[in-house]
C-alpha cells in the first residue's frame, strides 16, 4: 500500500505508530508493533486515524480473544450484537465476539455469513442504536475471494446530485431486521412481502457523525428498505438511484486479507461488502463491535470531510 499524494504519510508520534493512507477514497494502514504493547496515547492516535480515514488496517497481529476484546475497548464500550449470532455462538465464553466463518464443526456452523456474498451494508443499522466501530481479526483466510470492500458515505453524500439530495432532505428510512447481509432469515423473524410491514427502526437518510461533525449518507442495506411516507414504487425508484450512486467504484477500497490482520471500520460513515469465496476453503474471523448512538441529523452538520475532499476524482 502506498501513500496517496493528497494525504501524505503522517508520522504521528515519535513512537512506533505510522498512518499510511491508501490511494483510494478511504482507508489507511496503521503501521505499528504488537497492539498489545501500545500505550494509551498511541491507541488514541489509532482511534484518531479511524475517524480520519474511516477504515484502518493493522497487520501481523497475534491475539487471543481476551486481547482482542481489550483492544476493542479503546474505541468504545463493546456491544454484544445479539441479533448477529447463531444459536451456538450465544453460548460462547466471550459474548463480545461474533464469529464470522463458513467452518462447520459437528454438523454446525461455528459462525455466521457462510461463504456467501455479503451485500453492502452498515453494521446493525436495523437496531435503534446501531454500532459505531466494528473490527474483524483474521485467523484463517481462503487462498482467493472473501475480500472486504468499503465505501465512503461522506463522499457519497457530498457528490450526490442536487436533485437527489433535495428528495431525501429531512426524510427517514426504515431499516429491515428480517434478513442478515448474507440473505439468511434471522432467528425469530418471518419473511415480509410488503416493505412497509418490515420490522425495523427509522433513521435519517442523512446523519451527522457524532464525533467528526460531518454529514454522511446512511442507507443501511438495500433489501426490504423503505423510505418512510412514500408510495412503495417511488421509494424503490429513489433507493435504486441512491444505491447506484453510493457504491460507485471510485468511492470504494477493497482489502485482500492475510491472517493476523485487524481491520476496523466506522459504520457511521462507511458501508462494507464481502466477496463470496470457495465453500471448500476455510475463513475464520473474530469480530468485535462498539456500541453507537441513535443516528441523528444535526442542523450544524458539516460537509467537506478531509477524506472526501482528497478522494480521487472528487
Ligand atoms: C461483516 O459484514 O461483518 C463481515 C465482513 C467479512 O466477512 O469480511
Amino acid at each position: 500500500m502506498s501513500a496517496s499524494p493528497a494525504l501524505k504519510t503522517s508520522v504521528l508520534s515519535p513512537s512506533a505508530v505510522r498512518v499510511v493512507p491508501t490511494q483510494a477514497a478511504l482507508g489507511a494502514e496503521v503501521r505499528c508493533d504488537d497492539v498489545r504493547t501500545l500505550s494509551d496515547a498511541e491507541l488514541a492516535l489509532v482511534h484518531r486515524a479511524a475517524l480520519d480515514h474511516l477504515v484502518i488496517l493493522i497487520r501481523g497481529q497475534t491475539l487471543t480473544d481476551p486481547e482482542l476484546i481489550d483492544f476493542g475497548r479503546h474505541f468504545g464500550a463493546l456491544d454484544l450484537a445479539p441479533y448477529a449470532k447463531t444459536g451456538k455462538e450465544k453460548a460462547r465464553k466471550h459474548p463480545e465476539i461474533v464469529i464470522v466463518s463458513n467452518v462447520m464443526e459437528d454438523g454446525q456452523a461455528i459462525g455466521v455469513l457462510r461463504d456467501a456474498e455479503v451485500v453492502w451494508h452498515s453494521d446493525n443499522s436495523y437496531r435503534e442504536q446501531p454500532l459505531s466501530f466494528s473490527a474483524l481479526y483474521s485467523l484463517e483466510v481462503p487462498p482467493a475471494g472473501g475480500n472486504t470492500g468499503f465505501a465512503n458515505m461522506y463522499l457519497a453524500l457530498e457528490t450526490l446530485p442536487h436533485e437527489l439530495r433535495s428528495r431525501i432532505e429531512g426524510r427517514t428510512l426504515k431499516h429491515d431486521m428480517t434478513y442478515n447481509s448474507a440473505g439468511d432469515l434471522r432467528e425469530g423473524f418471518k419473511p415480509v412481502s410488503d416493505v412497509r410491514d418490515a420490522p425495523g427502526p427509522h433513521h435519517p437518510i442523512i446523519r451527522t457523525h457524532p464525533d467528526t461533525g460531518y454529514d454522511a449518507l446512511y442507507l443501511g442495506r438495500r433489501p426490504n428498505a423503505y423510505i418512510d411516507g412514500l408510495p412503495v414504487d417511488e421509494s424503490e425508484a429513489l433507493l435504486e438511484a441512491l444505491w447506484a450512486h453510493a457504491v460507485r467504484p471510485d468511492f470504494t477500497w477493497h482489502h485482500v486479507w492475510q491472517a493476523g490482520d485487524i481491520l476496523m471500520w466506522d459504520n457511521r460513515c462507511v458501508m462494507h461488502h464481502r466477496d463470496p469465496f470457495d465453500a471448500g476453503a476455510r475463513r475464520v474471523m473474530h469480530r468485535i463491535q462498539c456500541a453507537g448512538d441513535k443516528p441523528a441529523k444535526s442542523a450544524a452538520g458539516k460537509i467537506g470531510h478531509p477524506r472526501a475532499l482528497s478522494a480521487p476524482n472528487s
